[in-house]
C-alpha cells in the first residue's frame, strides 16, 4: 500500500502554503486541482523532462481544464530573460488571462524561470512548484526565490514570488544522474552545517543510501531539508537576517559558476566548493575547529562532491565576482561563516588579504 504524503507548511501569514512529500506526489490530481484557480493552466518544463514524466502528467487533468505546455531548451545557459520570453509567448498565444495558473515541472532551472514568469505575468499569477531534482526538492522550489541569470552574475534578476504550493514526487528521482543527485545532497549538506548537528551526523552515517537512492532515506532527506528551509523563510521571508545563512557556500559558488560558464560547474558542485571554502575561512577565524572542518570536506567527497576549486580560478578571479553578490552591505563581502558545526554566522569581510590566503589555500589542501 503506498504511504499517505507528508505534508509539511511554509507559514507566512495569507501567503502560507503546503509542501506535500512523498511516492507518486506526481499523479495527486485532486491535490493539484486544490490549487488551481480557474480552467486556465500552462505547465512549464524543458526538452529532458518532458518524454520523462510530460504526457502522464497531462493525461491525467480533467477536460474541463484548458491545459498548455510550454517546453524550454535544457540548462542553466538557458536561465536568461530571452527564454522567459518563451513562456510569456506561450502564455499570450493562449490568450492566458489573470487567472492562469502557471505549474513548473522539472529542476531549480524551470523552478526560478516559472516563478519569475508568474510573478510578472499581468503583474502575477498563480504559480504552482513540481521540482523533479533533488536540489529543487530540498531547496528551489520552497521561499519564493525567482528569476534569471544576467552575464555578468547569478540570479540577478528576479523577484520574490511564492507558490501556491509545492508537490515532491520522489519517485522523479529515479531518472535523474548520478552527477545531479550529489549536486543536490550539497545543498543537503548545507542544512546540517549551518543550522542541525545531528542532521549533519545523520548524513555522515546515511550517505551511501543516499547515493543508493533508498526511498526511505531520501524522504527524510528532502523532509528535513524542506523543514529547515520553512523555518528559515517564515521568519526572514525577503532576506533581511537570517535567511542569509541558506547562502552557505554561496558566495564563492556564484563566483565560480558565473566566472567558469553557466552549466560548466553545477550549481550544487559549486555550492560543495564554496562551502569548503567558507569553513577554512570559518577555521581561520579560530571559529570551527580543524576536525569538523574536516568532516565537512569528507561528507562531500563522500557525496561525490568536488572539494577543490576550479584550477584556472585564482582568488582576484572569485574577489571579481564576490564583490557584485546581492549580499554585500557597502564595501564589504557578505560572508556566510561556521560558528560552529550546526550554526552559522553573517560575516561582513574587509580583509581581502585574509579571503586571498582562504581561497589560495585551496592550492594546498588535497582533495
Ligand atoms: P536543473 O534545473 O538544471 O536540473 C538539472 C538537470 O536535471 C537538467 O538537465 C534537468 O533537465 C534534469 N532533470 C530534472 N529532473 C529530472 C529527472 N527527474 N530525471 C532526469 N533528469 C532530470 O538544475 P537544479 O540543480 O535542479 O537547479 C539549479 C538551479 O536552481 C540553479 O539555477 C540555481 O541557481 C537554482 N537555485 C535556486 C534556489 C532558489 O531558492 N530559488 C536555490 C538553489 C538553487
Ligand atoms: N537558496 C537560498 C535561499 O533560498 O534563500
Amino acid at each position: 500500500m503506498k504511504n499517505p504524503l507528508e505534508i509539511l507548511n511554509v507559514d507566512l501569514g495569507e501567503r502560507s502554503y503546503p509542501i506535500y512529500i512523498g511516492q507518486g506526489a506526481l499523479g495527486e490530481q485532486l491535490i493539484l486541482e486544490k490549487y488551481i484557480d480557474s480552467s486556465q493552466v500552462l505547465i512549464v518544463t524543458n526538452e529532458t523532462i518532458a518524454p520523462l514524466y510530460l504526457s502522464k502528467f497531462v493525461d491525467q487533468f480533467p477536460e474541463r481544464l484548458d491545459v498548455k505546455t510550454s517546453i524550454l531548451p535544457d540548462g542553466e545557459i538557458y536561465k536568461t530573460l530571452e527564454t522567459l520570453n518563451k513562456i510569456f509567448d506561450a502564455l499570450l498565444e493562449s490568450r492566458c488571462n489573470r487567472q492562469v495558473t502557471l505549474i513548473a515541472l522539472g529542476g531549480g532551472v524551470i523552478g526560478d524561470m516559472t516563478g519569475f514568469a508568474a510573478a510578472c505575468y499581468q503583474r502575477g499569477v498563480n504559480f504552482i512548484q513540481i521540482p523533479t531534482t533533488l536540489l529543487s526538492q530540498v531547496d528551489s522550489s520552497v521561499g519564493g526565490k525567482t528569476g534569471v541569470n544576467h552575464r555578468l552574475g547569478k540570479n540577478m534578476i528576479g523577484a520574490f514570488y511564492q507558490p501556491k504550493c509545492v508537490l515532491i514526487d520522489t519517485t522523479v528521482l529515479s531518472t535523474l544522474p548520478d552527477r545531479e543527485l550529489s549536486a543536490g545532497l550539497a545543498e543537503v549538506i548545507k542544512y546540517g552545517a549551518i543550522c542541525d548537528r545531528q542532521f549533519f551526523e545523520w548524513l555522515e552515517q546515511n550517505m551511501e543510501s543516499l547515493l543508493l537512492r533508498d526511498n526511505a532515506a531520501l524522504t527524510y532527506a528532502i523532509k528535513t531539508s524542506c523543514k529547515k528551509k520553512a523555518e528559515v523563510v517564515a521568519k526572514d521571508e525577503k532576506e533581511s537576517g537570517i535567511r542569509a545563512t541558506l547562502n552557505f557556500g554561496h558566495t564563492f559558488g556564484h563566483a565560480i559558476e558565473t566566472q567558469m560558464g553557466y552549466g560548466q560547474w553545477l550549481h550544487g558542485e559549486a555550492v560543495a566548493v564554496g562551502m569548503c571554502m567558507a569553513a577554512d575561512f570559518s577555521e581561520k577565524l579560530t571559529w570551527l575547529s580543524p576536525e569538523d572542518n574536516a568532516r565537512i570536506r569528507a561528507l562531500c567527497l563522500k557525496a561525490k562532491l568536488p572539494v577543490m576549486k576550479p584550477q584556472a580560478m585564482v582568488a582576484e578571479d572569485f574577489i571579481k565576482h564576490m564583490k557584485v553578490d546581492k549580499k554585500n552591505v557597502s564595501a564589504s563581502i557578505r560572508l556566510i561563516l561556521l560558528k560552529t558545526l550546526g550554526e552559522a554566522r553573517i560575516y561582513d569581510c574587509t580583509d581581502v588579504a585574509l579571503l586571498n590566503e582562504v581561497i589560495n589555500r585551496q592550492d594546498q589542501v588535497p582533495s
